[in-house]
């Protein structure tokens, strides 16, 4: 009972856990950095990444927002996990959701970055056209040190369909105003498709 005890407590020590079981060390050791490995608990978000999963009957692809620190790696069999390295970088080309947090000032030390460029990317990806609601709680996960979350927010808010109103709260600021008419579409048949291999499972 004792040994079992033991056992139990060390398997549930966080630094155990996060290095052997789950997804974000894996990321780290086949070179991906973006996702970071921060609180180890679910806390922060800096981890977020992109699951999707196919259901075998309807061949409906679902995507969401995932905390990788305390998502086991066996449970991501069959499903394609996309971090933010996937989606686009600073050499060849920025994904809109990445270029708008950078526009709009909403990184600073950039630790979170990632993750709020994940959480915004899986709620795109499954809505297009967010509102305001669903772009708070898509957040709710994500926390950051630095911003204030002023500049992450009206980054993201462009992406929502009250568009008169993000135009109104864009036009109080010049600057904003020009950044919003240098900004990048958002085009979805150029996202990443769920890969084929992974249907047949
Ligand atoms: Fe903080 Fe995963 S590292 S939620
Ligand atoms: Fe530093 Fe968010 S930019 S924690």
């Amino acid at each position: 009972f004792i040994f079992h005890s033991i056992f139990c407590s060390y398997l549930l020590n966080s630094h155990f856990r996060n290095h052997l079981f789950h997804v974000v060390p894996e990321l780290e050791t086949v070179g991906l950095t973006g996702a970071k490995l921060a609180c180890g608990e679910g806390g922060c978000g800096a981890c977020t990444v992109m699951v999707s999963t196919c259901d075998p009957g309807s061949q409906h692809i679902r995507h969401y927002a995932v905390n990788s620190c305390l998502t086991p790696i066996c449970s991501v069999h069959g499903k394609a996990v996309i971090t933010t390295e996937g989606i686009g970088n600073s050499t060849t080309r920025l994904h809109p959701v990445q270029e708008r947090i950078v526009k709009f000032n909403g990184s600073q030390c950039g630790f979170c970055t990632p993750g709020f460029v994940m959480s915004m990317y899986s709620l795109l990806r499954s809505n297009p056209e967010p509102n305001q609601q669903e772009l708070s709680e898509a957040f709710q996960g994500n926390l950051c040190r630095c911003t204030g979350y002023r500049g992450i927010i009206e980054g993201y808010q462009t992406f929502c369909t009250s568009l008169l109103q993000v135009l109104k709260d864009l036009f109080k600021c010049i600057k904003c105003c020009f950044v919003f008419f240098q900004m990048k579409p958002l085009d979805p048949t150029q996202e990443p498709i769920f890969p084929p291999e992974l249907l047949a499972l």
